[in-house]
């Protein structure tokens, strides 16, 4: 019951439930043993378009497996030691990954930049070699910057489809949705939001105007919202207090796009959501990474929709927001260039 509840949470219908046995991937979580990791393991467990899961991190992965593996869902689990990458990565089609150290009070996304880089790069060289047709979810922070490193590590093996890279920014639409939804008291269902640009302050570009209910929020409150959906991972860093940032909601948002993947990649006409990919919107301006609403389909990404009318405070914010994100970019593509 739990399972089928939690499942249908994450925007599944009872229809995958019956028609999921043709249907079956191995996912391969790296990282899976941190405050992301686990809870998200658990949701994959729970979603039955998951046949396989391959829990790899450089400690404890072996025991969060046989944990996750009682759960009474069908798919099998498997742990794998810090020494234990490739088997890891053997057969998997998709791989996500929130391995790397989190914020703390006072931190930027940016300021984790030194440690993660290196994690991303030395993950995405292992999937490149072993695993090179696979899908891959970037978690780890700063996702603007390791997005394009894991683009680099893939085009220097040869083996980059930018239709197989996707940087989750899952959060800012699940947080968008619900603070409008309580600031207009109606349902998060309801209350839909296109949030695009990139996953960090100002780089995070809630599109308001175009829900009924974001449009109807104005001034001050406005403000407030926009500001609110910008920042609401330093929110939870604030109230963590030291011991982290976001892992049960980035969790349920990293589950929710593997999920609206899986969909793509089976078959399902319109799945449409919000995420982080190469992007010819705004080359032109020397951003060639992007967050819009994509398109997922049998290989991935099928259609990279632009923003679409905006208001004249959404066109500033686009502007604010692009000359950081090309910043950002270019620091993931310069350390991929040196390593
Ligand atoms: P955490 O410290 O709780 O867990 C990270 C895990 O990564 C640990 O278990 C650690 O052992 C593991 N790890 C470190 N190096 C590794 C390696 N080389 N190979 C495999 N595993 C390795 O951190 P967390 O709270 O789970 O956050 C993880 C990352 O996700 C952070 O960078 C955080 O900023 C980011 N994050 C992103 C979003 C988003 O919206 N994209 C949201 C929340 C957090
Ligand atoms: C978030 O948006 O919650 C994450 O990116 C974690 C963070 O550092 O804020």
């Amino acid at each position: 019951m739990f399972a089928r509840q939690a499942v249908h949470a994450l925007g599944n219908t009872a229809r995958l439930f019956s028609t999921s046995a043709a249907r079956q991937t191995k996912v391969a979580v790296l990282g899976a043993s941190g405050g992301i990791g686990q809870p998200l393991s658990l949701l994959l467990k729970l979603d039955p378009l998951v046949s396989s899961l391959s829990l790899y991190d450089i400690r404890l992965a072996p025991g969060v497996a046989a944990d996750v593996s009682h759960v009474d869902t069908p798919g099998e689990v498997n742990g794998y030691p810090a020494d234990k990458l490739d088997e890891a990565l053997e057969g998997v089609k998709i791989v996500v990954i929130p391995a790397g150290v989190p914020r703390k009070p006072g931190m930027t996304r940016d300021d984790l930049f030194n440690t993660n880089a290196s994690i991303v790069r030395d993950l995405a060289s292992a999937v490149a070699r072993v695993a090179p047709e696979a899908y891959v979810l970037v978690i780890s922070n700063p996702v603007n910057a390791t997005v394009p490193i894991v683009a680099s590590v893939f085009e220097k093996a040869g083996v980059f489809n930018p239709r197989r890279l996707f940087g989750v920014t899952t959060l800012d639409v699940v947080r968008a949705a619900r603070f409008v939804s309580s600031a207009s008291n109606v349902k998060p269902a309801d209350a839909p939001i296109t949030v695009v640009g990139g996953h960090s302050g100002v780089t995070i570009v809630p599109l308001l105007s175009q829900n009924s209910y974001g449009k109807a929020i104005t001034g001050e409150k406005h403000e407030a919202l926009v500001h609110r959906i910008q920042f609401g991972g330093d929110e939870v860093v604030d109230a963590k207090k030291g011991s982290g940032s976001a892992t049960l909601s980035m969790a349920y948002a990293g589950a929710k796009f593997t999920n609206a993947l899986l969909r793509g990649l089976n078959g399902e006409k319109g799945v449409v959501t919000p995420t982080f990919v190469k992007s010819k919107l705004y080359e032109d301006k020397g951003v060639d990474f992007f967050a819009s609403n994509v398109e997922l389909g049998k290989e991935g990404v099928e259609k990279i929709y632009p923003v679409g009318p905006i208001s004249a405070e959404e066109e500033k914010l686009l502007e604010t927001a692009l000359p950081m994100l090309k910043s950002n970019i270019e620091m993931g593509r310069a350390f991929a260039a040196q390593s």
